[in-house]
């Protein structure tokens, strides 16, 4: 080690990066006494882009940069974080500092999901670790849970909502009547959006954080091209209206469900829930990941999913494990697949009940046409919802609401690319899957 104090390099100083700065210049004197000395850490270097940005917190100027590789190569740097996002220059960093065998800490779940197997190998080859705590459901605790807490029991379920930026906008259309623009704007404007919001809103950064506790719960990892993902840029106010008048809510809903033969299921996707289970009222940047284990049963976690100082506090943590993991080799704790004939459920085979909106123009039979389909491929119906516009009752097209008895998947598509051949149908049907959670 360099000297008495643990050295930081960080990389990045936007939302976390300034976030941990406050939180270690507040805080570091408390997190030295708790661990009766043993940690004590100092920034020492810190890489950003733009030097001339005007920054959330007050670090000194001689400790910026804009050479990345410096808070790797720096001396009195022991420890990298990883605050800078993407999958390209945060790959060549973290590679950088393991072959320097000093441990990182990174927020970077897409950088994990998607190129996890190169850096868990080389982190495992140079024996140094990558601790991520900050990479799933900003600062709630869950990965320190299942990896520690969680340690003796068999994962059967995960369910959660893992998306602060998605379930921000979900509420804010549902409760203050915003459109998906003006709710998606303000998600920016907090500071919960990634720097490129598509990952938030096409559900990929959700089924990141999914893929990441799926590895850690089920010992392989998880090829994200196996993975069923949906987001939530195309929900309409009118499904949400819907989904209201039927006893629902939307949520962006990731699953990691161990089945009966082993395999596990892994999926993210809109889904509605009724208005009576707790995880509806899991609202605004709010996350919660519910876990069954087959010691512990049922138990839910619940806090701030994203935002500045919530993700920091993860890091933090992660950045305290990683200066013990220093001065105690054998303390060294980050991911190693220990599974080999891990199986994911193909999405065809999952099963749920549905609820799916056709769009027809309003002619003789239309109900019945599509009734016969889906009996063809064995799907009952539950019920059927046709609202009549009091102001227009022989409107020429209306919106028809099937809700199917629970059902496998596969059939079901089959069954939407032959109603989808009618003449009767104007537009692609919408489909949402209802948990019975
Ligand atoms: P951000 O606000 O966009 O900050 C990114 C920082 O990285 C900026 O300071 C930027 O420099 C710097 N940077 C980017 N590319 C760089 C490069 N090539 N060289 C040097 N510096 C570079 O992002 P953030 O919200 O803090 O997120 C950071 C990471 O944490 C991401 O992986 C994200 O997924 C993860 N995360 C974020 C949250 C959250 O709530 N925001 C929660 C959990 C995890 P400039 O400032 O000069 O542009
Ligand atoms: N953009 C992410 C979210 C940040 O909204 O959940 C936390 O990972």
């Amino acid at each position: 080690m360099s000297c008495s104090k643990t050295g930081i390099g960080l990389a990045g100083f936007g939302t976390v990066g300034s976030g941990v700065w406050k939180i270690i210049e507040r805080n570091g004197g408390l997190i030295n006494s708790r661990s009766q000395g043993a940690i004590s850490i100092a920034i020492r270097k810190i890489a950003v882009r733009d030097l001339t940005k005007t920054r959330g917190a007050d670090a000194p100027n001689d400790l910026f940069t804009t050479n990345l590789m410096d808070v790797v190569e720096d001396p009195s740097v022991d420890i990298v974080v990883e605050l800078i996002g993407g999958t390209t220059a945060a790959f060549d960093l973290i590679a950088a500092a393991l072959k320097a065998q000093k441990p990182v800490v990174t927020g970077n779940k897409a950088l994990l999901a998607e190129r996890g197997a190169e850096l868990f190998a080389l982190s495992a080859e140079m024996k140094t670790s990558i601790y991520f705590e900050a990479a799933v459901a900003g600062g709630i605790p869950i990965i320190k849970a299942i990896q520690e807490s969680l340690i003796g029991n068999q994962i059967e379920d995960i369910v959660g909502i893992i998306n602060g930026t998605s379930n921000y906008i979900l509420q804010r259309m549902t409760e203050a009547g915003l459109g998906y623009p003006e709710a998606l704007k303000e998600a920016k404007d907090l500071g919960y959006a990634e720097a490129d919001e598509t990952l938030d809103v096409n559900g990929w950064d959700a089924a990141h954080k999914a893929i990441l506790l799926g590895s850690l719960a089920h010992g392989f990892l998880i090829d994200p091209t196996d993975v069923y993902v949906r987001g939530i840029e195309k929900i309409t106010p009118l499904d949400i209206s819907f989904a209201s008048n039927l006893g629902y809510v939307v949520k962006l809903l990731s699953f990691v469900r161990l089945k009966e033969n082993g395999a596990v299921e892994i999926r993210t996707q809109p889904s509605f829930i009724s208005k009576k289970h707790i995880l509806a009222s899991v609202n605004g940047v709010f996350n919660a990941v519910a876990i069954k284990g087959d010691g512990l049963g049922e138990s839910l976690f619940y806090g701030r999913g994203a935002g500045q100082e919530p993700t920091a506090s993860s890091v933090i943590s992660d950045l305290a494990e990683a200066a013990r993991s220093i001065r105690n080799a054998d303390s060294n704790r980050g991911f190693l697949p220990h599974r080999s004939d891990g199986q994911l459920v193909p999405i065809a085979e999952t099963e749920t009940s549905y609820y799916i909106r056709f769009s027809v123009k309003d002619q003789l039979g239309v109900i019945a046409d599509i009734s016969r389909i889906l009996a063809d491929v064995g799907l009952g119906i539950s019920g059927t919802h046709s609202p009549v516009d009091p102001d227009n009752p022989d409107a020429e097209f209306v919106e028809m609401v099937f809700l199917l008895h629970s059902c496998r998947f596969g059939p079901l598509k089959t069954a939407l690319a032959k109603v989808e051949e009618l003449d009767c149908i104007t537009a692609r049907p919408v489909v949402f899957r209802i948990e019975k959670l």
